[in-house]
């Protein structure tokens, strides 16, 4: 049954994993506050004291062990008639119940999309291979084509909506083209960020996951980018970040119930490319060595590339040191009749194995891999 959508919200509700923490995430049509009720605590989306009405997309911060002890959320929001100063006017409640699906259990059902440039249909298609068996869904960047509108952002939401309705978490990475046009520099207004950062980490039960952002992919004085990037320095600040995790490895990777490492990155960062994408051998081969000698992950996940494969370390496209086997899971594609198609990557891990298949939207199987972790 197709869950109604409440009227002043774009789409469903993305529950997005951030650390230890949701993030619930909607695009609206107009101006309203808005919470998230748990349990019979309200979580409202606030800035300093103050509950946020003037945002295209609203974010209500929940500590995760709570929805998922929950198993359900209320998403309330008031339309605003007139915020003045003074005895502001706004609507009644309205509220909309969804049920939530946190990761438990043995075997866990990972979808993961990258590069859908803007298309909904066909990633969608795709992305409902598990159906009601998904566990999470990974979006890992170039979702929509850039960030040149506000509008585009509602690609994310879109997918999000139609393939989780609400109650299905799901991670969320950058892409290269996600730093294009006006709004890149507030992108992570309209996305999951960890205080404004594109790399994170996250911990989602048995799994951990590190969140690289390796920015543009180009030289940040390619003319592309007439100026605008400023990508380089930004990488060095993560392999900060990276040595800060690394130091507090008893809270993150080497944590109890930890079963799953796994390294999520829009661009395979261990393989280098031709020019004039061949750039930050030095960074990237840096981070190869501290994730394979001190996190020593299970899994990483790509897109970037267009394409479907599985690599594993001393592979062709390990060229920096690839610390585990690669995914590589996202090809858009034109048909013969010009129709969009789009073939993703469906993932279950159980008792240390990965089960892997490429899936297209209409259900043909490119490809399937079994990896022991
Ligand atoms: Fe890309």
């Amino acid at each position: 049954m197709i869950k109604n959508i409440a009227e002043n919200l774009k789409t469903h509700p993305a529950v997005f994993a951030v650390g230890h923490d949701y993030q619930i995430m909607v695009p609206v049509k107009a101006s309203c506050i808005m919470f998230a009720e748990i349990g019979g605590e309200r979580f409202y989306d606030s800035a300093n004291g103050i509950n946020r009405s003037e945002t295209p997309v609203h974010r209500m911060i929940v500590p995760m062990k709570k929805l998922d002890n929950a198993g359900k959320y209320t998403l309330g929001y008031r339309k605003i008639i007139n915020r003045k100063p003074y005895f502001p006017e706004l609507e009644d409640e309205v509220l909309a119940e969804y049920d939530f699906k946190p990761v438990r259990g043995g075997r866990i059902n990972i979808y993961h999309i990258a590069d859908a440039h803007n298309e909904i249909v066909s990633p969608v298609r795709a992305g409902k291979h598990f159906g009601s068996e998904l566990d999470l869904l990974v979006l890992n960047g170039d979702i929509p084509n850039h960030s040149g509108t506000v509008e585009n952002f509602d690609t994310v939401y879109e997918i999000v909506s139609q393939i989780t309705e609400g109650s299905i978490p799901c991670v969320f990475s950058r892409g290269n083209h996600d730093l294009r046009g006006l709004c890149a520099e507030a992108f992570a207004e309209y996305t999951p960020s960890a205080k404004g950062s594109s790399f994170y980490t996250i911990r989602i039960g048995k799994i951990w996951a590190i969140l690289l952002d390796c920015g543009e992919d180009k030289p940040d004085t390619n003319e592309e980018y007439g100026g605008t990037v400023d990508c380089h320095r930004f990488r060095l600040s993560e392999t900060e970040f990276l040595k800060k995790v690394i130091e507090n490895a008893d809270n993150e990777y080497e944590a109890e119930g930890v079963e799953y490492k796994l390294v999520i990155s829009h661009v395979p960062f261990a393989r280098k490319s031709v020019p004039p994408f061949d750039i930050e051998e030095e960074i990237f081969t840096e981070w190869c060595k501290l994730l394979s000698e001190k996190v020593k992950p299970h899994l990483m996940l790509s897109g970037h590339l267009h394409q479907c494969f599985v690599s594993y370390p001393g592979d062709e496209y390990d060229s920096f040191g690839q610390p585990c086997p690669l995914i590589v899971g996202s090809k858009p594609f034109r048909r013969e009749n010009k129709e969009m198609g789009f073939i993703g990557c469906a993932i279950s891990l159980e008792n240390g194995v990965a089960e892997v298949k490429f899936n297209s939207d209409s259900g043909e199987i490119y490809g399937s891999k079994s990896i022991e972790l």
